[in-house]
């Protein structure tokens, strides 16, 4: 009886261990393939995940993610700006440690760029969340820890080499970044199309620190296993639930402020426990042109005096005049704002110049709308962006109106004594890009938040050619007008082409002929460049431009039709 079970059992236990090893390791020559959902790996300890994610319906990135959170939280991402199809996509481990993505069609979207001379043994999920290519004897032949995107997880380490860019929204690459800089000073970067510039640590502050600094030669940092973090630079910081034993992650958020946050463990939520910003008034765009960020203490949107809201939903679209500034200097006053400032437009800076002076100048000036004093310095600006008050801000501003305006004190923006609006023991107040709990603070808050989300969001260009989609594959060989962030929209094999707002205004003639209108927008009759005639849809709720944006994907993605291609 016994000879014959043996082999029974034997089979079933290599059975056993080769179901295990398929979802702890992956061996040389085999792959991961999208459509089976059990097809990822697990860290030993079941904290991380790795796998596709599908972002939609049918686009996956192969990313590194919480295992039990309540919103998935991915942590890294091969693919991030060009997911692949949802069948025939596959992740490949080869014998000489090369790590590829590949779309359905084969084409390469992402390698890791290993070509070892000996045999890699597997890749593998570590416990720390660091996914990693093992050659012979361990050695270590790649790993995702050298290629963060938005995050760092403990006991990751941040050098030269390697930095974090904030998450993407609609697959355009985030304009926020982390990372050493040329003196080796850790610090956020805003990156516009030509220039980059440093928004955190605040530069002017940081002066003293990079003259001591300059001839250091390390670059390197690290957020410990108790929730300390610490850079060569010395630029430290400490989580308010600072210990052992709790799962963080350091993300630079897609608004640009850096926070350190903490899971908790029985609802799967993550509560911030250290931020680089504590001021959200200072983020950039918050409340629009002629818009001013008080707190009340909680941040909210107040217009300059004489302008009135454009749309009470979304307060980043700022305020409109409800005057026309003439000319003339005789009809022009200057209202008085404490502690308030523009911030950037200025026109130009004015040194020990008198308040009188500046006045002139700015009076002199039509297209002055206003300038900053501050110790005997004069900043006229133009534009009136960037608008905050806070009891911290030196200096008032002098704002340009007519004299037949009549001003009411009470419509001068001003911040209420701050409260402890950032407590490190209650990530509360802190933690505006988490979704509100509790309701007596839930309305305003949400306010806030897709008014953020819309700021961040207007800049994008929300219009959609949908009705282009089944010729672009001939249209592909003369791009051109082609924005660098096009490779973003490169979505699922190239089926997509960025068309940029000018573009669209020019075929649809300023969207003249309205040919149709659906619950998210009208569309428009429009004719590109090459005479082909196409339907432009605009979104109308630039609110949830996103969800809109993916439900019409996948509306189109459903349809047959003899007459059109299948997206
Ligand atoms: C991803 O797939 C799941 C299950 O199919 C679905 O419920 C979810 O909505 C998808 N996510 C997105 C962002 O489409
Ligand atoms: C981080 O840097 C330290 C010191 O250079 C090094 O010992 C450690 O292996 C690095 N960690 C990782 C995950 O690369
Ligand atoms: C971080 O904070 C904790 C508690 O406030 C403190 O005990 C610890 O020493 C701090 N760590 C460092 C490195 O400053
Ligand atoms: C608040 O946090 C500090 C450390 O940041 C800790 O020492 C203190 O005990 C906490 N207070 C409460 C009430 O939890």
């Amino acid at each position: 009886m016994d000879t014959h079970f043996t082999p029974l059992l034997l089979l079933t236990s290599v059975h056993l261990l080769l179901h295990i090893s398929a979802h702890e390791f992956l061996l040389p020559g085999s792959a991961l393939s999208v459509e089976d959902s059990s097809d990822m790996l697990h860290s030993p300890n079941g904290a991380f995940t790795c796998g596709f994610n599908n972002i939609s319906h049918n686009a996956f990135v192969f990313s590194v993610w919480f295992t039990n959170t309540a919103e998935k939280t991915v942590v890294w991402s091969a693919n991030r700006l060009q997911p692949v199809h949802s069948w025939g996509s596959k992740v490949l481990l080869d014998t000489d440690g090369g790590m590829v993505v590949k779309d359905y069609n084969g084409q390469l979207v992402w390698e890791n760029g290993v070509y070892s001379s000996s045999n890699a043994e597997q890749a593998q999920l570590l416990d720390t969340g660091n996914l990693v290519v093992k050659g012979q004897g361990d050695i270590i032949l790649w790993q995702s820890f050298d290629s963060p995107t938005d995050t760092l997880l403990p006991n990751q380490n941040i050098t030269s080499s390697t930095k974090l860019v904030s998450a993407n929204r609609l697959l355009v690459h985030g304009s926020y970044s982390f990372h050493f800089d040329d003196e080796h000073l850790l610090a956020l970067f805003q990156d516009l199309k030509d220039t980059s510039f440093i928004y955190w640590p605040i530069p002017e502050n940081n002066v003293w620190s990079k003259k001591g600094n300059s001839f250091r030669a390390t670059t390197i940092g690290v957020l410990d296993s108790w929730g300390y973090f610490l850079g060569s630079d010395d630029l430290h910081f400490n989580a308010s639930d600072w210990g052992l034993g709790v799962m963080r992650r350091l993300t630079l958020d897609y608004d640009g402020n850096l926070r350190l946050y903490s899971l908790n463990k029985p609802n799967g939520r993550w509560s911030v426990t250290w931020m680089a910003y504590l001021e959200t008034c200072f983020v950039r765009g918050l409340c629009g042109m002629n818009g001013i960020c008080v707190y009340t203490p909680r941040p909210a949107c107040a217009c300059a005096p004489g302008h009135e809201i454009i749309d009470q939903r979304d307060r980043s679209k700022g305020c409109r005049p409800k005057f026309s500034l003439s000319c003339s200097r005789k009809e022009m006053k200057f209202v008085k704002l404490p502690s308030t400032d523009f911030i950037g437009y200025d026109q130009s800076q004015y040194s020990l110049v008198s308040f009188l002076t500046c006045k002139k100048i700015c009076l002199k000036d039509c297209s002055c709308k206003g300038f900053l004093y501050r110790d005997g310095n004069c900043y006229p600006k133009s534009f009136l962006g960037g608008g905050l008050s806070s009891p911290q801000l030196p200096g008032s501003f002098y704002l340009k109106l007519p004299k037949t305006l009549q001003v009411l004190a009470s419509s001068i923006p001003h911040s209420q004594p701050s409260g402890p609006r950032y407590d490190p023991n209650c990530s509360v107040n802190a933690d505006f890009l988490d979704k509100p709990e509790s309701s007596h603070r839930g309305s305003q808050y949400l306010y806030l938040i897709y008014g953020f989300l819309s700021a961040i969001f207007c800049v994008e260009v929300i219009f959609v050619a949908l009705g282009c989609w089944f010729i672009l594959r001939r249209e592909r060989k003369h791009l051109t007008g082609v924005w660098p962030a096009e490779v973003g929209y490169e979505m699922i094999t190239n089926h997509f082409r960025r068309y940029t707002y000018t573009e669209l205004q020019k075929a649809t003639r300023k969207f003249k002929d309205e040919i149709g209108r659906g619950a998210s927008g009208l569309v428009y009759k429009g004719v590109l460049r090459d005479k082909r005639a196409v339907a432009v849809k605009r979104l109308a709720d630039i609110k949830q431009g996103e969800e809109e944006f993916q439900h019409e994907l996948s509306v189109i993605g459903r349809i047959y039709h003899m007459n059109l291609v299948r997206v």
